[in-house]
């Protein structure tokens, strides 16, 4: 199975932004979590910092909207040209027509789950997905603890993308480390986010690749 590491920036220095990415250039994306205050209850950055951000990232990005209106936001973060871009499917009223918007415009879709949220209504709509986003911990803040109670959910959703046929990333949010990444990897995510224990580590490149062979073993 392909295994793709994802940075979070969300953990990164936000005075020094185009330095942060620099950090984490043998990354496979730099995650990149939007939060509007309304849907999760922090604000972080929006579009013209998104737009900067995509300018000079030496690698792909994948924005993570944690915003509520995801209908009407979502589509402009595709204009940006981003690789990917992921709503919340308790954010947005309308989740197969948004998913075909973004990959119109040229992203990628992706759709994540709050901890409590089934996934079982959306597997009817694999197909117009790339990414399935299963989020580890309550979506909102950095450095909280992974939660096991989310693995059977994971398991599920990869036996339903496996028996599907379609190309869907499953990625994992939310207290990714040395410590839990291969409980997830073993219940069958393929995409790990992961802000603190990269950008909390002395060399952020060295945990990425830490990460992605404890991921693969
Ligand atoms: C949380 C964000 C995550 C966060 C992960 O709402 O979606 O992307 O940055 O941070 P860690 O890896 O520290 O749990
Ligand atoms: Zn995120």
């Amino acid at each position: 199975m392909t295994c793709s590491i994802h940075p979070s920036i969300l953990s990164a220095d936000f005075v020094n932004l185009e330095a942060e990415l620099a950090r984490i250039s043998t990354a496979d994306a730099v995650h990149v979590d939007v939060m509007d205050n309304h849907f999760v209850p922090n604000l972080t950055l929006g579009l013209p910092v998104v737009q900067r951000l995509q300018a000079v990232s030496p690698v792909p990005l994948d924005a993570h909207l944690m915003i509520a209106d995801a209908d009407r936001w979502a589509p402009l973060y595709a204009d940006l040209g981003l690789a990917s871009v992921t709503f919340h499917a308790e954010a947005a009223t309308a989740p197969i027509k948004l998913a075909r918007e973004l990959r119109a415009r040229g992203s990628k879709a992706g759709m994540a789950l709050r901890p409590a949220t089934a996934v079982e209504p959306y597997l009817d709509m694999l197909a117009e997905l790339d990414m399935l986003l299963v989020m580890t911990v309550e979506p909102g803040f950095g450095g909280q603890s992974f939660l096991d109670v989310t693995l059977p959910k994971i398991r599920r959703a990869r036996a339903a993308v496996d028996g599907s046929g379609a190309k869907v990333g499953i990625q994992v949010d939310g207290g990714i480390s040395e410590a839990t990444i291969e409980r997830a990897a073993e219940a069958g995510a393929d995409v790990f986010v992961a802000g603190s224990a990269v950008y909390g580590a002395d060399d952020p490149g060295a945990a990425v690749e830490k990460l992605r062979g404890l991921a693969r073993a």
